[in-house]
C-alpha cells in the first residue's frame, strides 16, 4: 500500500479473505461510517483482498479532486459496476477522448440555453400533474423518474417516450441492484453465463439501448440540421481528421446523458417531497416564498435568484441525500495524501453521504433544516466539505440543468400540491449507483387550495 517507512493508514482489520465485504454489504452507508468514526479522516481497509482507502476530511478531499487530480483516474470500481450501462461514455472515460468529448457535449449546458429549457421543464412538469387528484396516493420515486425522464428526453434529445418512463425506472433498479451485487461475488462470474438475473439483464440493457438507438435513428431520417441539441452536437460532432464519432462511441455519450440526465435529479426531488412531508416548517416557508415571489404564475429560468428559500430546500436534499453519495478514484501515479504515500493502482473513496454529515461542518447534522444555507454557509464551508456534484475538472457537466430542473419542476408542483408520506410506509435509503428510497416513496397528493 504505501512505500514509505511501511505506514498504511489506520483501519479495520476485517475478516481473512472476505476483509470488510460482509460489514459493508449488510449497510454500506452505516459501515463506512463506523469506519471513519472510529479510525478519522483517512481510513485502510480490505475487501475481497484489496485494498481501499477512504477519505472524510475537505482537505484531503479536495486534493484528490482538485489539487492533485492529475495522479487519479475513475476507478476500475465505478468502470466495472457502470460500465456494462455507460460504455466509454463521458462519466467513465479519461485523457483526450474525455477532454474532447466533454468540450463537445458542454455548449449544450451553456446558461445561455437555461431559458429555453426552463420553459419545456415546466411545461412537461404541468402536464405531468394534469391527472393528478386531490387525495389520492402516488408513488413519488416514480412520478419523478417519469418526469424527469421525458423531460431529459425532450430537452436534450428533442423527442418524447410514450408510455416507456415506467418500464426505464424499473430497468433502471433492476440494473442497479445486479451490478451492485456482482461486485460482491467472492468470484467474477462472467456476463454471458445463462443465469436467470444475467438474461434479465441482457434484456433490460436492450431495452434502454433499443430507445436509446431508436431517439438516433429517428433523428437521423429526420436530418440533423434543423437542431441544436445536445443529440445534435454529439451527431454532428467531426474528429480532426473529418470522421464521426463511431456508433458505438455515439450510443456510449447518449447512453451516458440518457441516464445521467435524469435519474440523479429524479431521487433529488421524491427525497424533497420527502423531507418536506417531514417539515411542515419549511414546507409554510417554501409556499409563502413562492407565493411572494411567483403570485401564482408558473415559474421561469430567470425566477431562480429570487426563490432564495427554495434553493436553501434544494441544497439541504443535496446534503442529506445526496443522489451521487460515493465517488471512487485510482493513482495512475503514486501519490501522497495525508502523509501517506498511496502506490499506483491504490483505490480512494470519498462519500458525500458521509462527509454532508460531519458535525464539524454542519450543526445538527443529520437534521433536515433549510435555514442553514440562509446565512452564507456554502461561501464559508472549506472546499471538499460540500461536492453534491464533485469537484475539479470532472465535476457534473449537468449541474446547472439538474439545479434548474429541480428548482422549477419543485416550485411547479408544490404551487398546486402538497405531498403527505403514507403513514407507516417504509422509506429507506437504498445506496445503489446513485442513493435511492429502497421502494420509492408512497405520498398521498393534497390539492392546493
Ligand atoms: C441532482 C442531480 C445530479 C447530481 C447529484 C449529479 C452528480 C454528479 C457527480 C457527483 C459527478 C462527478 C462524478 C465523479 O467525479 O466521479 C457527475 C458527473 C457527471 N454528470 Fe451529473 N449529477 C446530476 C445531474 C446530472 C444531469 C442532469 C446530467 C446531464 C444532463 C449529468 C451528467 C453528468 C455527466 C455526463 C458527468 C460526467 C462528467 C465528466 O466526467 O466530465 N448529471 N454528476
Amino acid at each position: 500500500m504505501n512505500t514509505n517507512g511501511n505506514r498504511v493508514p489506520p483501519g479495520p482489520k476485517g475478516l481473512p479473505l472476505v476483509g470488510m465485504a460482509l460489514d459493508l454489504r449488510r449497510d454500506p452507508l452505516e459501515g463506512m461510517r463506523r469506519m471513519v468514526r472510529d479510525y478519522g479522516d483517512i481510513v485502510h481497509f480490505q475487501v475481497m483482498g484489496q485494498d481501499r482507502i477512504l477519505l472524510n476530511h475537505p482537505d484531503l478531499i479536495n486534493q484528490v479532486l482538485v489539487i492533485q487530480q492529475a495522479k487519479f483516474h475513475k476507478s476500475e470500481l465505478t468502470r466495472r459496476i457502470t460500465g456494462r450501462m455507460l460504455g466509454q461514455g463521458l462519466l467513465i472515460s479519461e485523457g483526450d477522448f474525455w477532454r474532447r468529448q466533454r468540450r463537445l457535449v458542454q455548449p449544450a449546458f451553456h446558461r445561455s440555453r437555461m431559458a429555453e429549457y426552463g420553459a419545456t421543464m415546466r411545461d412537461l412538469a404541468q402536464a405531468h400533474m394534469r391527472g393528478w387528484r386531490d387525495g389520492e396516493e402516488r408513488n413519488v420515486g416514480q412520478e419523478m423518474m417519469g418526469l424527469t425522464l421525458n423531460i431529459a428526453v425532450r430537452t436534450l434529445f428533442g423527442t418524447s417516450l410514450p408510455g416507456e418512463a415506467h418500464e426505464v425506472g424499473q430497468a433502471m433498479t433492476f440494473l442497479m441492484r445486479y451490478s451492485l451485487r456482482r461486485q460482491r461475488l467472492p468470484f467474477r462470474m462472467p456476463e454471458k453465463w445463462p443465469t436467470p438475473n444475467n438474461r434479465r439483464a441482457n434484456r433490460e440493457l436492450e431495452f434502454i439501448a433499443s430507445i436509446v438507438y431508436r431517439i438516433i435513428s429517428e433523428r437521423m431520417a429526420e436530418g440533423n440540421s434543423n437542431h441544436t441539441d445536445l443529440l445534435a452536437l454529439l451527431m454532428g460532432a467531426m474528429d480532426e481528421d473529418g470522421s464521426q464519432m463511431t456508433p458505438q462511441q455515439l450510443h456510449d455519450e447518449a447512453m451516458t446523458l440518457f441516464i445521467a440526465g435524469h435519474e440523479t435529479t429524479a431521487q433529488m426531488l421524491s427525497w424533497t417531497w420527502f423531507a418536506l412531508s417531514g417539515n411542515r416548517s419549511a414546507e409554510r416557508k417554501l409556499h409563502e416564498e413562492l407565493s411572494s415571489v411567483l403570485g401564482g404564475r408558473s415559474p421561469e429560468a430567470g425566477d431562480f435568484p429570487r426563490l432564495p428559500y427554495l434553493r436553501a430546500v434544494m441544497n439541504e436534499i443535496l446534503r442529506l441525500y445526496p443522489p451521487a453519495y460515493i465517488l471512487a478514484r485510482e493513482t495512475v501515479q503514486p501519490c501522497q495524501i495525508g502523509g501517506y504515500e498511496l502506490k499506483l493502482g491504490s483505490t480512494v473513496i470519498l462519500s458525500q453521504w458521509i462527509t454532508h454529515r460531519d458535525a464539524r461542518y454542519f450543526d445538527d447534522p443529520e437534521t433536515f433544516r433549510p435555514e442553514r444555507w440562509l446565512d452564507g454557509l456554502a461561501d464559508r464551508l472549506p472546499a471538499g466539505a460540500y461536492f453534491p456534484f464533485g469537484a475539479g475538472p470532472r465535476r457534473c457537466v449537468g449541474e446547472g440543468f439538474a439545479l434548474l430542473e429541480a428548482a422549477i419542476v419543485t416550485a411547479t408542483l408544490a404551487q398546486r400540491f402538497s405531498f403527505r408520506l403514507v403513514p407507516g410506509y417504509p422509506v429507506v435509503a437504498e445506496p445503489l449507483v446513485t442513493l435511492r428510497p429502497r421502494q420509492g416513496i408512497q405520498m398521498t397528493l393534497h390539492a392546493r387550495s
